[in-house]
């Protein structure tokens, strides 16, 4: 674990103007500057200029919610992931359950949109994750580790240093309910064994394994102390500066 620097990002999902994204990162910024981890705060297209403003000379990266997998072309309201790097965009999440839930995204879309990306130049967060009926039925690990494979077909070694992995149990986001620490080590060394098994030791070592799903500033430091577990992919909490701090805190 030592080998790998914690990242903590924020997915402010479908909230804040962009009036309210910069007093958002404005807020943030002098709460986090010391902090021994990355810390990056995706949010909506719309507010990505003014965030990226914000966070001008402070340690927050800006990221996106999401990109689509062509360079350009007829998608109309879609936003392509050269056109976030070229609004100075550094990370993007692909995969997320809320995508994969209500827009349709599904393990191949999911596995194109995260192509694009790294072929844009960006760092991806690709999330994976199962929900309650699945876990109930006990193919949780196999399920995400199928996940994880297909997002990563045609990812290579050098591409994967540019790849976090985030492990959000969908009964668990948005619903204050956490998984348990036990339960988030033992799925995020799944996906370590599973990038073990396409990549080898090197780079299972050296990959980024967040959690996500109810992180908050009471249960981040245990979550973050497992160590299959790199860091925090956080909702609701990253829209409250004093939350967000408190769970950066909990990772330095
Ligand atoms: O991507 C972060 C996420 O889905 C978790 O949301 O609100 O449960 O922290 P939340």
């Amino acid at each position: 674990k030592a080998v790998r620097k914690a990242v903590i990002a924020g997915n402010w999902k479908m909230n804040k103007t962009s009036a309210e994204a910069k007093e958002l990162i404005t807020a943030i910024a002098p709460l986090v500057k010391d902090a021994g981890c990355d810390v990056v705060a995706c949010v909506p297209y719309v507010d990505i200029a003014t965030a990226i403003e914000a966070a001008k000379g402070t340690n927050i990266k800006i990221g996106a919610e999401n990109c689509h997998w062509a360079v350009s072309g007829a998608f109309t309201g879609e936003i392509s992931a050269e056109m976030l790097k070229a609004c100075g965009v550094e990370y993007v999440i692909t995969g997320h359950s809320e995508r994969r839930t209500y827009f349709g995204d599904t393990d191949v879309t999911v596995q194109k949109r995260t192509r694009a990306a790294l072929d844009a130049g960006l760092t991806v967060i690709v999330c994976v994750g199962e929900y309650l009926e699945q876990r109930e039925q006990g193919i949780t690990d196999e399920l995400v580790a199928m996940q994880t494979k297909i997002a990563l077909g045609g990812v290579t070694e050098e591409e994967l240093k540019r790849i976090i992995i985030a492990y959000e149990p969908v009964w668990a986001i948005g619903t204050g309910k956490t998984a348990t620490a036990e339960q988030a080590n033992e799925v995020c060394a799944v996906i370590r064994a599973t990038v073990k098994s396409l990549y080898g030791e090197k780079a299972a070592e050296g990959i980024t394994v967040q959690y996500g799903g109810s992180m908050n500033a009471g249960n981040a430091a245990e979550l973050l102390a497992q160590p299959d577990v790199d860091g925090g992919l956080i909702g609701g909490a990253s829209l409250k500066p004093n939350d967000f701090a408190a769970i950066v805190d909990a990772a330095t």
